[in-house]
């Protein structure tokens, strides 16, 4: 049994509940999923985007929807020192159309990325987490099944870029917003049968909002949900025909996906299209992204997109799961300065400025230390060449170079440095 007084130290050191500290070796992972996407993103044409983590309480009321899970009951939502409303972003695209819509012309035909972490006051578990980072895209224009297409595509095209395989997409439709009314009657209609037999707060959602019915996890209400019919055969031919034709054109690009009527997505701002991809190394939560077509209001005008978001902390699991490791992406190469001597230790400080200045990887000891113990170091740090300078080295001008690969050893003028990088 830990006493109070140990318990206090190990708590000092950790972050909040849910939070996480992410650090070497994983944070290599992380630069990989980065930089790689950023890479994508700026192929088709996206530009980054940075929001700030706070916004006014109703950017996000307002597009997430006031019945959904997320502002009801996961936001970090308080009122500031000027007694303002405001909220730590849960998801990114409320944000970054909040933004967009603020560009007025220029931002309704916009595309950009954010990488950036996100706030939900849930209950930590396995992949669950209350600080949690997404990459992520918002495409804004009117409703068409071939951005819809573009986007899922880019979004598979992430995930073999990164290297992940068994990944899943499923794919369903929200409809317009008139399908959604008659969605709505309809769903609310049959389930009214059933009401006793639904959770409690499923009864409660009934009438805020039949949809989270359909997304509620409780086995009694999936068995009632399972017996209703799918919600696209109450909309319109024109949304089930959007539907059909961003999956062609998916199809016809090589990427599979799988109709899933009971997919519904819990977050309000949808329209037409909505997908999530899974993996199943991810138990439970096993959904890595998610994302749809949506029409935000947040000024005068409605502003429609299209885009998605995905874990990072979900993405790094499924990629381990995968046999993908940070160690695979650690830094290595490069330059260790070996010195032997106070008169070459400082020499080597300014050789070490200048190879750093012209990128490459370099490291020394900034202190005396037997050549052994740099050799040694120079292995640890994975360097793949060692330039020792000693008293000879500095009255000649010369640098002994090393190279671990082959074990070759030769001797350089100063001036010939650049032939070894
Ligand atoms: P979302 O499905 O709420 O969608 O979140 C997207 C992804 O973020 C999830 O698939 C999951 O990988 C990750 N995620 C969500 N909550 C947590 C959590 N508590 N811990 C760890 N990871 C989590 C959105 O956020 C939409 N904004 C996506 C979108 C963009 N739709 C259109 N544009």
């Amino acid at each position: 049994m830990c006493t109070p007084k140990i318990k206090m130290a190990s708590n000092e050191f950790q972050p909040l509940l849910g939070m996480s500290d992410i650090t070497a070796p994983e944070i290599y992972l992380w630069r990989m999923i980065e930089s790689r996407a950023r890479t994508l993103f700026l192929a088709y044409g996206y530009e980054e985007l940075r929001t700030p983590s706070l916004e006014k309480l109703k950017v996000f009321t307002r597009s997430i929807g006031d019945t959904t899970d997320v502002v009801q009951k996961e936001m970090y939502a308080f009122k500031d020192r000027g007694n303002r409303e405001i909220a730590l972003r849960p998801e990114g695209t409320a944000g970054a159309i909040r933004h967009l819509a603020g560009r007025g012309e220029e931002g309704r035909n916009a595309r950009v990325f954010y990488m950036a972490p996100m706030f939900r006051c849930e209950r930590p578990q396995a992949g669950r987490k209350r600080q949690f980072h997404q990459v992520g895209i918002e495409a804004t224009g009117e409703p068409n099944p071939l951005a819809d297409a573009e986007c899922i595509a880019l979004q598979q095209q992430l995930l073999e870029t990164w290297g992940l395989k068994g990944s899943k997409i499923k794919i369903n439709t929200r409809g317009t917003k008139e399908d959604q009314k008659a969605v709505f009657e309809n769903i609310h209609r049959l389930l009214n049968d059933h009401r006793a037999d639904l959770c409690e707060d499923c009864q409660r959602r009934m009438d805020e909002n039949v949809l989270r019915v359909i997304d509620c996890k409780n086995e009694a209400c999936q068995r009632i949900v399972a017996t209703l019919p799918e919600m696209k055969s109450f909309m319109s031919v024109e949304s089930q025909t959007y539907l059909d034709t961003v999956i062609e054109t998916l199809n016809q690009m090589g990427i599979e996906v799988e109709y899933d009527p009971s997919l519904v997505r819990g977050l309000d701002y949808y329209l037409h299209t909505v997908w999530e991809i899974t993996h199943d190394a991810l138990g439970a939560q096993n959904s890595i992204a998610g994302g749809g077509r949506y029409e935000i209001t947040l000024g005068k005008k409605a502003l429609p997109g299209v885009g998605f978001a995905m874990g990072i902390e979900r993405v790094v699991t499924s990629l381990n799961a995968c046999g993908i490791t940070a160690e695979q992406f650690a830094p290595s190469g490069g330059i260790w300065l070996v010195s032997l001597g106070a008169e070459a230790l400082k020499e080597n400080m300014k050789l070490a400025r200048t190879l750093r200045g012209m990128g490459v990887r370099c490291g020394m000891e900034l202190s005396e230390k037997s050549m052994k113990a740099q050799m040694r170091k120079a292995n640890k740090m994975e360097a793949e060449k060692v330039i020792i300078r000693g008293e000879e080295e500095l009255k000649n001008k010369t640098l002994l170079v090393k190279n671990f690969a082959d074990g070759t050893q030769q001797e350089l003028k100063i001036e010939e440095l650049n032939t070894i990088l």
